[in-house]
């Protein structure tokens, strides 16, 4: 069976945009594939550190709840661990390994052009070295299993040409078979999240919408989404509105054609549209919830679930190693 690997970053909390990019996209391909996912700790280090964090901060704390956090909603939202392995990035720390062998092959110019250093530089942020070896440790994550595919969303998208550029070049100087060449995969009806801002969902943005509210918080922040002020008996844009947006991703296509209906002529506000959307995710995020706080609430059966993934995960990336470190010269 063919690999799927993504990787999701436990910064802060899991947020509408993670789940409908992310998270929900990849449930659904772990019935067709084997499915490798991992919280991405390793990564999410570039920024939740002592020193980027900044001072009255309690980093590690951060990085270890959040770190739970997104691996309970994994769970809560449906990752079967029978079929799919689910592990922490940094259980594996040959990926470590990986990344520098990758590094000795990679040239300056291709790390800075990557996004994360470009988004820390436009947000004027300090720099750190984690964050410019981000493309390769996520090079590394998805050589190191062997995938076949990988699910992200479009922001993604360079940082999985570098990858594929790495591992073609790997194979054109070490050998046809050293690395799989993994292919992309990019759920265009899903695109960019909207955020309450309209800009993409992000915790970086602090423009989130988190998962796991309860349902009378989600509704209040449901109800603060950025829309224009046109009123009641005014015709209204369906395709430019963020709550539209995010409905459109979350409830059948019958109700949704319904609501464009409603847009586009008066007698419908904004607040009813709201209200929909938020009946509809409290609809779908319900039970998922209650799975979310009784996985909180059992921290040992947890870590036993994602110690068996990398378990699993180990056997993967042992065999990859072995054979690059081989092909390389370091055996
Ligand atoms: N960089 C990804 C993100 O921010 C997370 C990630 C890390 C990842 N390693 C990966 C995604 C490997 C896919 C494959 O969303």
């Amino acid at each position: 069976m063919q690999r799927a690997l993504t990787g999701i970053k436990p910064t802060g909390n899991a947020h509408i945009g993670n789940w409908l990019g992310a998270i929900r996209p990849a449930l659904e391909l772990s019935q067709k594939f084997d499915a490798y996912y991992f919280i991405a700790d390793y990564h999410a280090l570039t920024t939740v550190n002592a020193i980027s964090a900044g001072p009255g901060s309690d980093a590690p704390a951060l990085l270890r709840q959040s770190s739970r956090e997104h691996a309970a909603g994994w769970l809560a939202l449906g990752l079967d661990v029978e079929r799919a392995v689910l592990f922490r990035q940094s259980a594996i720390p040959e990926v470590q390994e990986l990344t520098w062998i990758l590094a000795c092959h990679a040239g300056m110019g291709v790390m800075e052009r990557g996004h994360a250093v470009k988004s820390a530089k436009d947000a004027g942020k300090h720099i750190n070295v984690g964050t410019w070896m981000y493309p390769l440790l996520m090079a590394a994550d998805i050589l190191l299993y062997d995938t076949h595919i990988v699910p992200v969303g479009k922001d993604q998208k360079q940082h999985l040409e570098i990858c594929r550029d790495l591992a073609k070049a790997f194979n054109v100087h070490y050998g046809e078979n050293t690395l799989v060449v993994p292919e992309v995969h990019i759920r265009e009806d899903v695109g960019t999240i909207p955020g309450m801002d309209g800009r993409k969902m992000s915790a970086s943005f602090g423009n989130e919408i988190p998962l796991w509210l309860s349902a009378k918080k989600l509704r209040k922040m449901v109800m603060r989404i950025t829309t224009d002020s046109r009123g009641v008996d005014e015709v209204k844009d369906p395709d430019t509105c963020n709550v539209f947006n995010l409905f459109k991703l979350v409830a059948p296509p019958e109700h949704t054609e319904n609501l464009r209906e409603r847009y586009m002529k008066p007698g419908m506000g904004y607040g009813h549209a709201k209200q929909e959307l938020y009946e509809v995710l409290d609809r779908l995020l319900s039970e998922p919830r209650e799975r979310y706080h009784a996985w909180l609430a059992d921290p040992d059966g947890l870590e036993d679930v994602l110690a068996d993934g990398a378990k699993r995960a180990k056997v993967a990336a042992d065999a990859t190693l072995s054979r690059v470190r081989h092909a390389v010269g370091l055996l």
